[in-house]
């Protein structure tokens, strides 16, 4: 992808300005690797964390905005990392370390040669090529070394993965399966623009093989062209199909796929997060909860389908922004919705909560909390069982845990099916 002219870092040069989504998705960033280390560092016995970092598409380390400078999403990696040994160990008798090695791509040389003045100038010279490594070229072509690299250090790969591309092509399906593929511990933050994927189909349709990797094939072009003149219904649908394409083919067990609003320009980009673990889920979620009206999604936020949904005919352009009034009607929906699901899942026998969210986790917007609520209010009346591990059964008002268990109740209680 070319430079664009206004976005660009040159040694000596202006520092290109920053866009508001851009600042959003630098906060969420910044937030997310604060309760990742928060998260690790409260695992019993967990003394030290060996984690990679990759920016895939670091650029040059600093923006300018009004007077002020701000940091670029390396220098947010180094600081966050920086930060949490020291937050992490201020109470610990045992110290806590984290053994970080953060890997930083740009296809632009300029870009990091300044991001390489950015890092001496922030204080982190001395790691410069021994922690901190720097690799001007494409990612996909310096992915096969990163990932070695890892998996030379730890076995289980931990690491975090920003690939936060300008459009939507420069991060190739195949390098997203490769992560998911080899290290069984990486989670992947990824930025793709539907809305410069939508301009590109309603100025040129055709079909090719670089497009056909999201799901964008000739079919797709086709439902395309039939439903453009519903401007909103085409554009949520089109949403959705990429969406569900990326959760279908990227190996990542969870995928959040909200769009990141920005109020002052009134767009929207993706920002999915990709990972094997509904922990990690859970806590990006919690994020995007914290961060009220940065995140919207089409639709409802109960249960929902990637891909078409008949729902979105009614609800098409209701926009899910994370508010307390959203969590009320999810909440509502969630109790109507839930038991039928649940149960429908537990003629085969009990499962765990473990279980019952790999399987919702990639289609809500609730937290493990709101879901375990209304299992604990669906188990007052009777119309499920919980149990711990163990066999014992768990009362109303006591925490419920990912290990837990869910069973029909022993006394018969009829459900008649979802209300209204
Ligand atoms: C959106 S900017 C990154 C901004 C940066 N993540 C931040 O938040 O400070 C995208 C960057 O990707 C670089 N780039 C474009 N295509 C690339 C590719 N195929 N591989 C690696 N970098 C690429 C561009 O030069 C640009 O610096």
């Amino acid at each position: 992808m070319t430079v664009k002219k206004n976005f660009a870092w040159t040694l000596g040069g202006p520092l290109p300005r920053i866009e508001a989504h851009s600042e959003r998705k630098l906060e969420v960033l910044r937030r997310y690797l604060d309760v990742y280390f928060d998260t690790v560092a409260s695992i019993p016995h967990m003394d030290c964390l060996k984690i990679a970092i990759v920016d895939g598409f670091c650029g040059g380390g600093k923006y300018q905005r009004g007077e002020e400078t701000i940091p670029g999403s390396p220098l947010i990696i180094l600081d966050a990392v920086r930060d949490a040994q020291e937050r992490l160990n201020r109470d610990r008798r045992k110290p806590f370390e984290i053994a970080a090695s953060f890997h930083f791509v740009d296809d632009e040389p300029d870009h990091i040669e300044h991001l390489r003045g950015v890092i001496e100038a922030a204080g982190y010279a001395d790691k410069l090529g021994s922690t901190i490594h720097l690799y001007p070229g494409k990612f996909a072509e310096h992915l096969p070394t990163i990932m070695a690299k890892i998996s030379d250090r730890q076995r289980a790969g931990r690491s975090i993965f920003l690939l936060d591309q300008w459009g939507y092509l420069d991060v190739p399906m195949a390098s997203i399966r490769a992560i998911f593929g080899k290290l069984t511990r990486a989670e992947v933050l990824l930025t793709f623009s539907i809305d410069a994927l939508l301009n590109y189909l309603s100025t040129d349709r055709k079909a090719s093989a670089t497009l056909a990797q999201f799901g964008v094939d000739r079919e797709f072009i086709s439902m395309w062209e039939a439903n453009k003149s519903d401007i909103d219904f085409s554009r949520i649908t089109a949403q959705r199909a990429v969406m569900s394409h990326l959760r279908n083919n990227s190996q990542a067990l969870f995928f959040t796929p909200f769009m990141l609003f920005s109020q002052a320009s009134g767009r929207m980009m993706m920002f999915a997060h990709l990972s094997q673990h509904q922990t990690a889920r859970d806590k990006m979620l919690g994020v995007h909860w914290d961060f009220q009206n940065r995140f919207t999604h089409i639709g409802r936020g109960s249960l929902f389908e990637l891909g078409f949904d008949a729902r979105l005919l009614e609800d098409k352009g209701s926009l899910f922004r994370f508010t307390e009034l959203d969590r009320e009607t999810m909440m509502g929906e969630l109790r109507e919705e839930l038991p039928d699901k649940v149960l429908g899942m537990l003629g085969a026998g009990p499962i765990s909560l473990g279980e019952l969210m790999a399987v919702l986790g990639n289609q809500t917007a609730a937290r493990n909390t709101d879901i375990f609520s209304v299992l604990q209010t669906l188990a007052a009346e009777r119309v499920l069982e919980i149990v711990s591990k163990e066999g014992r059964e768990k009362r109303p008002t006591t925490a419920l845990k990912i290990s837990d268990r869910l069973a029909m109740p022993r006394q018969k209680t009829f459900w008649f099916g979802s209300k209204g």
